[in-house]
């Protein structure tokens, strides 16, 4: 049986393979060329921006949105706890203060704590709004506050592309806005990202900006073409004698793969590789998975209601989003449950071939082994998401687990968390 999990390469099916390995070939076509500007167009039009610039990530984008706003030495940017350090470097890359905000229900930022953490703020310059695992959050509440103090709203969407609040994406109540196409995210081209905007100033500064650029080098494309298809390789092999795992193993020494954090980054400085533009080859994939974005994101709303008609109301298991608001329209990124025995559940699933441990969990600035102190965060500051940290399991909802596979994930849960 192929492993399940978050991780593997969850949104790469055969197309997307036979594509990559086309590109593999045509080396003209990695780093300059013009589908950048198609999928900024494509992007723009789809999700109704005025303007949108492409990037080789997530952070990269965020880094431009902090130039653009200016972001000076010790300024203070509010963000959520329980989120990645990837989204932390940015701020400490241009010396900008970030402070963490303690959660909702939802794992989306605390509208109260925000109010609470800005009224003792001596420099406060902008605020930035995660959708985590793309439940929106409570912009509304979120919006207003920033207005009345006067801080630039920045949405981050890495997780939330194709979500809506009150039939509107995502994306489009702040300012200025930001998605990423990362391995594990909504749709992939391993690496990429955008940043998208209404406003015809902060384009102009971005455009500036994204112009000055470098790309990446072509060896480090190529390690991104690579990936998907030594994964595609490996895991099939995944458990024959550990086959697959020691070939991931040797891909990941001989760099022919690149981490999806690399290791400064975990100690609060931004990898060489970022801020860069996006590769031509990486925006042709992430133009190819574009199309299929309401195909993943529909699946994965049905995975969601399988998980929640198997766990609901079941001893020792809450579900995080079950409100049925009709203005939410969310897409379930992943389906987070909150456990009692984690650590023990997770152990029984692994022998199972099924691998939850998607780094978001443990540490409220993820992935594991990210330097709290390096981020400004002060333990304790955010009670709630150190004790959710602790319990979360982040049930998968991508494309490549079916309908019986999460009827079966849910039944193994029950049985797992009932065990003494
Ligand atoms: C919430 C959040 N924001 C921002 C990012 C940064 O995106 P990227 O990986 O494309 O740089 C990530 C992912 O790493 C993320 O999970």
């Amino acid at each position: 049986m192929r492993p399940i999990s978050n991780s593997f390469i969850p949104n790469f099916e055969k197309d997307d393979i036979s594509l990559i390995l086309k590109l593999l070939f045509r080396p003209r076509l990695w780093q300059k060329g013009k589908f950048i500007e198609i999928l900024e167009k494509t992007f723009t039009r789809k999700f109704s921006f005025k303007y949108s610039f492409a990037f080789n990530s997530g952070r990269s984008a965020l880094l431009a949105i902090l130039k653009a706003i200016e972001l000076k030495e010790n300024q203070e940017v509010f963000l959520q706890s329980f989120t990645c350090n990837a989204a932390v470097n940015p701020i400490l890359a241009l010396k900008g203060k970030p402070v963490f905000v303690d959660l909702d229900q939802n794992l989306n930022l605390s509208p109260d704590d925000l109010r609470k953490k800005i009224e003792l703020s001596k420099k406060p310059k902008a605020i930035i709004v995660q959708h985590t695992f793309g439940w929106p959050s409570q912009i509304e509440k979120i919006k207003k506050i920033a207005q009345e103090k006067k801080l630039f709203l920045i949405e981050d969407c890495a997780h939330s592309l194709g979500a809506k609040y009150q039939n509107q994406y995502l994306g489009k109540f702040g300012d200025i806005s930001f998605f990423s196409f990362g391995r594990d995210k909504v749709i992939s081209s391993v690496y990429g990202g955008i940043a998208a905007t209404d406003s015809d100033r902060l384009a102009r500064k971005i455009s500036s900006f994204q112009k000055k650029l470098l790309w990446p080098n072509n060896f480090w494309t190529c390690q991104n073409l690579c990936q998907p298809i030594i994964f595609s390789i490996s895991l099939p092999l995944y458990n024959s004698f550990n086959l697959g795992k020691i070939l991931l193993y040797l891909a990941r020494k001989l760099k022919l793969i690149a981490p999806a954090v690399y290791q400064v980054e975990k100690k609060g400085k931004l990898a060489k590789v970022f801020p860069k533009k996006m590769p031509n080859a990486l925006a042709i994939l992430a133009l190819h998975q574009l199309k299929k974005l309401e195909k993943f994101n529909q699946h994965r709303k049905k995975i969601a209601e399988i998980y929640l008609k198997e766990l609901k109301g079941k001893r020792g298991i809450k579900i995080v989003f079950q409100e049925r608001e009709n203005n939410y329209q969310p897409i379930f990124m992943r389906f987070p449950i909150l456990v009692k025995k984690r650590r023990e559940i997770l152990k029984e699933l692994k022998k199972r071939n099924i691998y939850l441990e998607d780094g978001w969990s443990e540490t409220p600035i993820v992935p594991k082994g990210s330097n709290l102190k390096k981020f400004f965060y002060q333990e304790n500051s955010c009670p709630k998401a150190e004790k959710i940290v602790k319990e979360i399991i982040n049930l998968p909802t991508n494309i490549k687990v079916s309908e019986k596979e999460a009827k079966k994930i849910g039944e193994m849960i029950i049985k797992f968390s009932s065990l003494d």
